[in-house]
């Protein structure tokens, strides 16, 4: 009977192995997932890549110390294929991607029956009852079917972004992309209205990825994404890190296509609300992040008037031309205002960051340059005023979060729809042209964070949209009712 099957229930505990893609924008939001389970009584395993487990470990106390796990949350890894050669390839990611789906698959079967098996916890280590994957390692859903357990999707993006990628097949077999040639880059063909994905009327096709911007009929990123988008019909549900209220047309169409869409976001939000109080976790304890952070950058943000810094970064994965950076640095100069610049290892195309001669000497006095921070603590620091962003879902998310409207510079996939509702739907941003120049740097800098009615507006929206994002995440909102849904279904899947 059902309440039989109910009392068996209750004694397996749920147990989710969750994978993400192993790079920062999939394994932040995956990672504050699988605390959100665990805080909810949900044995967790998370998997890492080796290469990134090892990576971490080397990184000494910060994260290494949070690989140890704790009482029903264990980390684990398996190999990602890659030779040394291939990870310092310019086109590491689709060498990653492509190894992944060949090699990846058996490694973490084998590991889901193993670590059932070990029973090193005190109350024993119940059998892998679902699986979380992110975008990208679609090939995974294979290995649930091979366990028999249901696998579910964290799409990292906005809403808008997963709708948009589940029509690049469409806008394909309707003719919009490839494009025909170079000219349709900029003779206005991008601004074609697409008015017939759901929930979306007003969007345009440059609008919708950056893998419209192709001339190639075959063109490998065009293929992955709309595959991965659309092998999400395969698992049991879709979760997205967005709240109703941001998105609630198209949440609403895209709920016509998927029958479990489980919007539990902002997780940056979700976390700050419940795991912190739930299990007095710092907010540090949650984080693997893969390179060091700079903390210099918090005492001289300390000491900076509340409101005047512009945080200046582009997540984990964009490369820039030197001419770019150039221009950027010398627009940041000009607007006379602070600023903290992320310059990551590897920002640049060809290898050395060099900042622009004459530019540090320039604004020493009111920048600071670090290579990697503590972006979401950066961002609720009372003196960070404005980000200027490439628009990566979590960028966008914690920035929200945070109250802080943004200047929007996409570059890759889903940024560029990201941008788009950043500026024209939510009314906290601004956006920059595709090629960068210093004028427009500056003169967007003050507008967003100069005293004028445009900037004026931009942070009043910031602030609201802030309140709405907490409300979602708190006790009884629309996210946090989400939430318990899910834990619900993965409950239902050990019965
Ligand atoms: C990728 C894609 O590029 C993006 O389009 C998609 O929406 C998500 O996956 P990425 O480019 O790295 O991610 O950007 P983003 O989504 O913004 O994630 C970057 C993460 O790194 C954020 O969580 C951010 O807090 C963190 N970060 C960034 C730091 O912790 N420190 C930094 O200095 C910079």
């Amino acid at each position: 009977s059902s309440s039989l099957l109910g009392a068996m229930g209750e004694r397996r505990r749920a147990h989710a192995m969750l994978f993400p893609f192993p790079c920062s924008g999939h394994i932040n939001p995956t990672l504050k997932l699988a605390e959100l389970l665990h805080s909810r009584g949900v044995h967790v395993t998370f998997v890492n890549t080796e290469h990134n487990h090892e990576r971490l470990l080397r990184r000494g106390a910060a994260s290494g110390g949070a690989l140890r796990g704790r009482e029903g949350f264990r980390f684990e890894a398996v190999p990602d294929g890659l030779s040394e050669e291939e990870r310092a390839a310019p086109d590491s990611t689709v060498k990653l991607y492509l190894s992944l789906r060949r090699s990846c698959g058996k490694p973490l079967e084998e590991l889901a029956r193993r670590v059932a098996s070990r029973g090193d916890d005190d109350d024993g280590v119940p059998p892998v009852t679902c699986v979380v994957l992110s975008g990208l390692v679609s090939f995974a859903l294979a290995v649930a079917e091979e366990l028999g357990v249901p696998a579910f999707v964290l799409w990292g993006t906005s809403a808008c972004g997963f709708a948009c990628t589940l029509r690049l097949r469409q806008l394909r077999q309707r003719g919009y992309t490839p494009l025909k040639d170079e000219s349709y880059l900029t003779n206005g063909y991008l601004d074609t209205p697409i008015d017939w994905i759901a929930g979306m009327p007003t969007v345009r096709l440059g609008d919708i990825s950056s893998f419209v911007r192709t001339l190639d009929p075959t063109s490998f990123a065009l293929r992955v994404e709309e595959d991965e988008a659309n092998s999400c019909t395969r698992a049991q549900g879709l979760i997205l890190n967005t709240f109703d209220d941001l998105e609630s047309d198209v949440l609403d169409a895209l709920k016509d296509e998927f029958p479990r869409v489980y919007t539990i976001g902002p997780l940056v939000a979700a976390m700050h609300g419940r795991v912190n109080r739930a299990n007095g976790l710092g907010g540090a304890a949650a984080g693997l992040s893969l390179w060091e952070e700079d903390f210099a950058c918090m005492a001289w943000l300390d000491a900076q008037p509340a409101g005047s810094v512009l945080y200046v970064s582009f997540g984990s994965l964009t490369v820039m031309s030197p001419d770019a950076l150039a221009e950027l640095a010398w627009g940041l100069a000009d607007s006379r205002r602070p600023f903290l610049w992320v310059v990551r290892p590897g920002l640049v195309a060809g290898g050395a960051n060099a900042l622009p001669d004459g530019f540090v000497a320039e604004t020493k006095d009111r920048c600071f340059i670090a290579e990697w921070c503590a972006q979401e603590q950066v961002l609720r620091h009372r003196a960070v005023g404005g980000f200027l962003t490439h628009s990566g879902w979590n960028s966008t998310t914690e920035s929200i979060c945070a109250g802080v409207p943004m200047i929007c510079w996409p570059g890759f996939a889903d940024q560029y729809i990201n941008s788009r509702y950043v500026r024209d739907e939510w009314g906290i941003g601004l956006r920059l042209d595709e090629e960068l120049r210093r004028e427009q740097v500056a003169a967007h800098v003050e507008e967003l964070m100069g005293g004028g009615d445009r900037g004026e507006e931009m942070r009043r929206n910031a602030a609201k949209w802030k309140a709405v994002a907490e409300a979602a995440a708190a006790k009884g909102g629309s996210s946090y009712d989400s939430l318990d849904k899910l834990v619900e279904q993965l409950r239902l899947g050990c019965q």
